[in-house]
């Protein structure tokens, strides 16, 4: 593809997966969820004046401030009559767009590919964690713009939600579907997506269930961008032991989950320490880091 058109695509793919494009229309469906929630707050003029200035009303600048940085916790704070008054403290707020990893990482990632490809670095794209895809789709849609066919995209996740807490630094952490069906997206589901965006061919290579049983085995030669998103310790560590290795010099590790949820952290700690990698972990934002392989 030509350079320049290369870069819109890509520009245009990154604002879909995030649904910048169409942001409005999910304000107004917090809106109305808002409403539901708190039915107090519900009056007919209410609902109306937030549905027409759903583009920029209080709620719709935060959404798309939590977007930029990848949000999706959201807290609400009520006021005395239990009307929502603000909206705080959100990571990865994402119901409709395709990745809820937000702008900062996505911009990341791209950085991450495009040194890879400047630089020579061999090897195949990965993440660990997928959800709906979009950060997979995302890898996929940039090969195909630079015309990249001897790489592939692994999707990888267990495509029913994260396993329920079976090591001991994950004690307590049950983000398994049954707390957490909005985790749990089925393997058709992300097919189907990677189609909408006409992206799903033999460059793309799905692993279906635990990390622990599907890493050890999967068929990957070399990896150049190793993208970890799968929140807990076991998750964060069954990817290190059974990758890391396979990570050429020069490549690239992301950790989404490294300054939101401790156990990611400790895994990262961990496994830093055992193997004496000291490559300088950089900030992508409040939450995400990435190292590059010496
Ligand atoms: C936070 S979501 C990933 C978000 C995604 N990277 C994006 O771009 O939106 C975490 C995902 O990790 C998967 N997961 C976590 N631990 C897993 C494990 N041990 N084995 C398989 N899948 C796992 C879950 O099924 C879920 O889809």
């Amino acid at each position: 593809m030509n350079e320049p058109l290369a870069e819109r695509y890509l520009s245009l793919l990154k604002k879909s997966l995030l649904n910048e494009l169409y942001i409005e229309n999910e304000v107004r469906i917090h809106n109305f969820m808002m409403q539901i929630m708190f039915p107090k707050a519900t009056t007919l003029e209410k609902l109306i004046h937030e549905f027409l200035t759903a583009g920029t009303s209080e709620l719709g600048n935060t959404l798309r401030t939590m977007r930029s940085e990848g949000s999706w916790l959201m807290t609400v704070v009520n006021d005395e009559n239990g009307n929502p008054v603000e909206v705080k403290e959100a990571r990865n707020f994402a119901f409709v767009p395709h990745t809820m990893i937000g702008r900062a990482r996505l911009d990341n990632l791209q950085e991450c590919m495009h040194a890879v490809l400047a630089d020579n670095v061999a090897g195949d794209f990965i993440e660990t964690g997928v959800w709906k895809g979009g950060s997979t789709i995302f890898m996929r849609g940039f090969l195909k713009a630079h015309d990249v066919t001897d790489r592939k995209v692994w999707v990888a996740d267990s495509f029913a939600g994260l396993p329920e807490p079976s090591h001991p630094e994950d004690d307590g952490v049950d983000l398994s579907a049954n707390t957490m069906p909005y985790l749990a997206i089925s393997e058709a589901e992300v097919r189907e997506l990677f189609n909408r965006y006409e992206l799903l061919d033999e460059q793309v290579v799905f692993l279906k269930g635990w990390f622990r049983d599907t890493l050890p085995a999967a068929p990957i030669d070399k990896l150049a961008v190793l993208r970890l998103d799968g929140d807990l310790y076991e998750s964060t560590m069954d990817a290190l032991n059974h990758l890391y290795h396979k990570l050429s010099p020069g490549g690239f590790v992301v950790v989404d989950d490294y300054n939101a949820l401790p156990q990611c952290e400790r895994a990262v700690t961990d496994f830093r320490a055992r193997y004496d990698i000291r490559d300088h972990i950089e900030r992508i934002d409040k939450v995400s880091v990435y190292w590059r392989k010496a």
